[in-house]
């Protein structure tokens, strides 16, 4: 399964609002679709976003009509901007532009289009080679007989690679030969749990129970679950934790029930900049993701809807981030900025 791929001048990726009923590959051609596609989740999850809106960049560069480095980078600018307009909570996103920005600033254009596909695909390739390590990193956390919880989506769908974040462990964990069961939540309101994570299982032939997401506290609390791990949005530099929403009322059921609360992310989820949780934006989306399971209305028509994508969970509910650096445990402040020093 390859959910992202580049092709040379255009982007393949496996739509994930089709699964699990069909497994449907998209080609984007161009830009503007590279941007709905990420808007309406066809493809999602933090690094997954980054890396498609990375080569989405590059095949707005390849539209640029003209030899004329100034009006290029004039062009070049705007598409940046729809990106970075397209999700506002996972920093992968802003980092993959910042990047594109920052190590492209070629004379030519020629010189431009080249520098900006060579990067979009080093982020691919470094996301790969993080999953990969950040797996190893964590499936050492998890002892054989674990039942482990999990929210959202973390797996290949979410992060375009091979492995992972939580889910990358997950499958560590079951290579490495131990006998695990996944409790997948459903994650309400797009059933990211129950259309993606138990898809992806199914296909790794790892042991899961489907669950509902106001089920996990029972579970939890009956001394059923060993430790529960999932994915980030963004992690700020206290280690405060933006995640699919539904992730902060897990993290204080698991406290209050002593099982540990881990969090997989790559560097590229965490954003030195944002010192604190309380400053990381929260997508508020479409009513109708509330209103509707699958299309089917489930309330009536005019119901006032609330519908954040993320919330936020401070850090003292963490009780460790597992990165592709090694795993960062209390004072985060301190030991999220050592693990970006050189050694890591
Ligand atoms: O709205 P989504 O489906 O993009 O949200 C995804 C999540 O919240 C994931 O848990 C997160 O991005 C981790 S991806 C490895």
């Amino acid at each position: 399964m390859k959910p992202i791929e580049w092709l040379g001048n255009s982007l393949k990726i496996l739509d994930q609002t089709q699964l699990p009923q069909k497994e449907t590959y998209a080609e984007i051609a161009n830009y503007q679709e590279a941007v709905t596609a990420i808007k309406q989740l066809k493809v999602r999850g933090a690094p997954a976003i980054g890396i498609a809106a990375a080569y989405g960049i590059v095949l707005g560069a390849l539209s640029i009509r003209t030899s004329d480095i100034g009006i290029f980078r004039k062009q070049l600018g705007v598409i940046f901007d729809d990106f970075a307009a397209s999700r506002p909570t996972a920093v992968n996103l802003f980092h993959a532009i910042t990047r594109l920005k920052t190590s492209c600033r070629e004379d030519s254009v020629t010189a431009m289009r080249q520098c900006l596909v060579d990067t979009a695909k080093a982020i691919h390739a470094e996301e790969e080679k993080a999953m990969i390590r950040l797996s190893k990193y964590g499936a050492d956390l998890i002892q054989d007989g674990f039942k482990i919880l999990t929210h959202c989506n973390t797996g290949q769908l979410a992060t375009g690679v091979t492995y992972g974040t939580a889910l990358g462990i997950i499958k560590k964990a079951f290579e490495q030969g131990k006998n695990i069961t996944v409790y997948v939540d459903e994650t309400r309101p797009l059933l990211q749990g129950a259309r993606l994570t138990t898809w992806e299982l199914h296909i790794l032939k790892i042991p899961h129970i489907l669950i509902s997401d106001n089920m996990a506290g029972y579970f939890l609390h009956s001394g059923q679950i060993n430790c529960v791990i999932l994915g980030a949005d963004r992690i700020a530099a206290n280690g405060d934790t933006a995640n699919k929403i539904g992730t902060y009322s897990l993290s204080v059921l698991a406290k209050a029930n002593r099982v540990p609360f881990y969090v997989a992310a790559p560097t590229s989820t965490i954003d030195r900049n944002t010192p604190t949780g309380a400053k990381i934006p929260i997508e508020e989306r479409n009513s109708d993701e509330v209103l509707q399971i699958s299309g089917v209305s489930i309330a009536p028509k005019n119901t006032r809807v609330s519908n954040p994508a993320f919330d936020v969970t401070p850090n003292k509910y963490i009780k460790a981030i597992i990165t592709q650096n090694g795993i960062i445990e209390k004072p985060y402040k301190r030991n999220i900025e050592s693990i970006f020093q050189e050694g890591h």
